[in-house]
């Protein structure tokens, strides 16, 4: 998951094993991790919907990379090491034709190298029945979809009717076999804070079992959407002593609570000092993904921790480009 930009990566995998904070202070163990594993592309710098949150608020139609291009950088970077590649946006669907094209050749890919993950980052609205199958055929590791609280809420962020249409295309896909790879992409600002009860509701109705909750990131604390720590470490709290959630009502929930080194340190650093996050209790997984697990009837939490800025080493972004 969450170790840099590229939204959930499909979580954690289901190897991983206890980590020491002493290799945490390791130079090596650091280099060791500092591979670009991670690797966030922007298949476009246009999108369908104008988010009120949204941190990419421009819309440029130039200056994107062709697919040869892309396929030249994927092999370059998957020749240094790189093992995850997120088509983050700015929306995926909007070219689906490069998208797929793209999808399917890390598709080839993985077969070569079984470690390499892809996947994509989605507001959801323009997917339909053909894509889904499409989908099905490619076999994403994960597909990011986001959802910002019930009707009202998300509307308010996304656009009058979002919602309704983000929901018939989550029913489309609660049909598919590829409904196990999505995970719910919730952006948690001040607005939907008290919502996290009724979206693990709403996604858990339609058979989905990935849920990422990253907090809102803007420089400006006027800003309506704005939500301070203490609010978001209130609601996290209440969400591990099972005051929000009866999680008696549920099997096999996996809540991930992302964490940036760059954007939300402040926030990590808080949860830890508060014992929400345990360093002394970190593991680690494949993908070299730090984090806490809390277990509560078969249902997870997770946390990641990132004891380093993982920016332009572990995790890369690429954007903008023109060749
Ligand atoms: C930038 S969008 C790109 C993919 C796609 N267009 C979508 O909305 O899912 C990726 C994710 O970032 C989230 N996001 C946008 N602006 C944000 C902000 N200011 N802070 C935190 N997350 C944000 C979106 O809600 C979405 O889940
Ligand atoms: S759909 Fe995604 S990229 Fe488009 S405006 Fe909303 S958050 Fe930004």
């Amino acid at each position: 998951m969450a170790v840099g930009f590229s939204g959930s990566n499909g979580g954690i995998t289901r190897n991983y094993e206890v980590i020491s904070t002493a290799n945490l202070k390791d130079s090596r163990f650091c280099q060791k991790s500092s591979i670009p594993m991670e690797v966030s592309y922007f298949i476009n710098n246009t999108c369908n919907l104008k988010c009120s949150h949204c941190y990419v608020g421009y819309n440029d139609f130039n200056n994107t990379l062709s697919v040869q291009a892309w396929k030249s950088v994927f092999d370059e970077l998957i020749a240094h090491g790189a093992r995850t590649f997120g088509n983050v946006g700015k929306e995926p669907l909007l070219n689906w034709k490069e998208t797929k094209v793209l999808l399917q050749y890390l598709k080839a890919k993985r077969k070569e190298k079984p470690e390499l993950r892809l996947g994509l980052v989605t507001n959801g609205i323009l997917l339909d029945k053909l894509k889904i199958t499409e989908l099905e055929d490619i076999l994403p590791d994960y597909i990011d979809i986001s959802l910002d609280g019930n009707r009202d809420l998300h509307d308010w962020i996304r656009g009058v009717g979002s919602y309704d249409k983000l929901m018939n295309n989550l029913f489309l896909l609660s049909e598919s076999e590829i409904l196990k790879k999505i995970f719910i992409s919730f952006t948690l600002n001040k607005l939907n804070v008290l919502s996290i009860a009724d979206v693990v509701k709403t996604v858990y109705n339609l058979g989905i079992k990935n849920i990422l909750i990253s907090p809102y990131v803007t420089l400006n604390t006027y800003d309506r959407l704005h939500i301070a720590n203490e609010e978001i470490i209130k609601e996290i709290q209440k969400l591990l002593d099972g005051q929000l959630i009866d999680f008696k009502e549920y099997e096999g929930m996996n809540i991930y609570i992302k964490n940036d080194f760059s954007t939300t340190r402040d926030l990590m650093e808080e949860m830890a000092s508060r014992n929400i996050i345990n360093k002394n209790e970190l593991l680690i997984d494949d993908y070299g993904v730090i984090f806490n697990k809390y277990s509560f009837n078969n249902n997870n939490i997770y946390f990641n921790y990132l004891p380093w800025d993982t920016s332009y080493i572990q995790a890369i972004r690429i954007s903008m480009m023109d060749m």
